[in-house]
């Protein structure tokens, strides 16, 4: 039998780094190469294999994927929402076209499993604020939802028409303290942590009352692991899964923070990333995910605000 040897591509990144670390763990550390744009995060040095590699340009992927022997591909190269209203031609060149040189590849070379992460900015405002359904109105108002819709799209397109097994996350808003975040709208619930601790006050560039869909980054490595080790027959969803933890506001994040930094302060100043925010539903229904392939989140706002205290303390 083959033994898998994984590709993940954006591995630098907040998710990247975790998930990498995570597959290591599992497969080996050789068995899974690491790559990025930017240079190897330090939590990855010597951990395992890297490579330095832009997916844009599609025959050095190739000849990775062929010289490493790869087997799965993990894509988390993107540009996230916030940074993508700065450059809208950019973050739908870049999310579109390493998915179809990602999805190309893998039909040439008949990879085993393809995962590449959507997210709920596919949703907008004519979309269900509450318990957002995995089927239902999908207008999305920012570039990096309608790159990721379309995404979905070609995935489901590459499976269906070449049986490439390709699967999908909608990840809602991930805190994490191991890597930063790269400039999404829900970045707030992260640094919020951070200045807490050094600072003892944040000035929340969303409004107090807007809550949104959130989860800790250890929950969205488990799902993304579970998804992709599901039997392909338990996966009926090949666009991309709703998939949810819990949703809070910036106050009810202050408010939870209080309970550890009594004197910890806020102020709201919201900017443009407030009409992202405000085009996106306030819960999501994941039962699919649920029902398929047992998904189950564990962490809630007190335990998530407690680690990452401790944790951020610590560092
Ligand atoms: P990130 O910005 O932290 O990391 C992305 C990584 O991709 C970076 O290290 C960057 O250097 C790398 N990259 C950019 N261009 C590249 C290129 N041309 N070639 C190779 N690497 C390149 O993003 P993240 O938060 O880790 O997100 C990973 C994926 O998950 C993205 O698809 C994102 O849309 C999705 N997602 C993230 C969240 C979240 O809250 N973090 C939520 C929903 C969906
Ligand atoms: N956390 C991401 C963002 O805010 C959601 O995909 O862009």
């Amino acid at each position: 039998m083959i033994k898998d040897k994984i590709l993940v591509i954006g591995a630098s990144g907040q998710i990247g780094v975790e998930l990498t670390l995570a597959l290591r763990k599992i497969y080996g550390n050789n068995q899974v190469v690491a790559s990025d744009l930017r240079e190897e995060n330090e939590l990855l040095r010597g951990t395992g294999p890297y490579v330095s590699l832009d997916v844009m340009n599609k025959e050095m992927l190739h000849v990775q994927v062929i010289r490493q022997n790869i087997t799965q591909i993990y894509l988390l190269a993107a540009i996230l929402s916030a940074t993508g209203e700065k450059n809208p031609g950019l973050a739908w060149h870049l999310n579109t076209q390493s998915l179809l040189n990602v999805l190309e590849i893998a039909r040439e070379e008949q990879i085993q499993k393809v995962y590449w992460p959507s997210s709920i900015a596919v949703f907008g405002p004519t979309s269900p604020r509450q318990l957002c359904p995995q089927q239902t109105i999908i207008e999305p108002v920012t570039v990096y939802g309608i790159s990721k819709y379309a995404g979905e799209f070609w995935c489901n397109y590459y499976h269906h028409r070449f049986g490439v097994d390709v699967r999908s996350l909608r990840y809602p808003g991930l805190i994490s303290y191991k890597s930063s975040p790269g400039g999404g709208t829900t970045d707030y619930a992260v640094e919020i942590y951070k200045e807490a601790l050094e600072q003892g006050n944040y000035t929340s560039f969303l409004s107090a009352d807007t809550s949104l869909p959130m989860m800790y980054m250890p929950d969205a490595i488990r799902a993304t692991i579970e998804l992709m080790e599901s039997p392909a027959d338990k996966i009926s969803i090949r666009t991309s899964y709703n998939l949810a933890a819990i949703s809070f506001s910036p106050r009810e994040i202050a408010d939870e923070i209080k309970k550890h930094i009594p004197n910890f302060t806020i102020r709201y100043q919201p900017d443009y990333r407030q009409s992202i925010a405000d085009s996106w539903p306030q819960s999501i229904d994941d039962s699919r995910a649920r029902k398929d392939w047992n998904w189950k989140h564990q962490y809630n706002l007190p335990e998530i605000t407690a680690d990452m205290l401790s944790n951020l303390a610590e560092k």
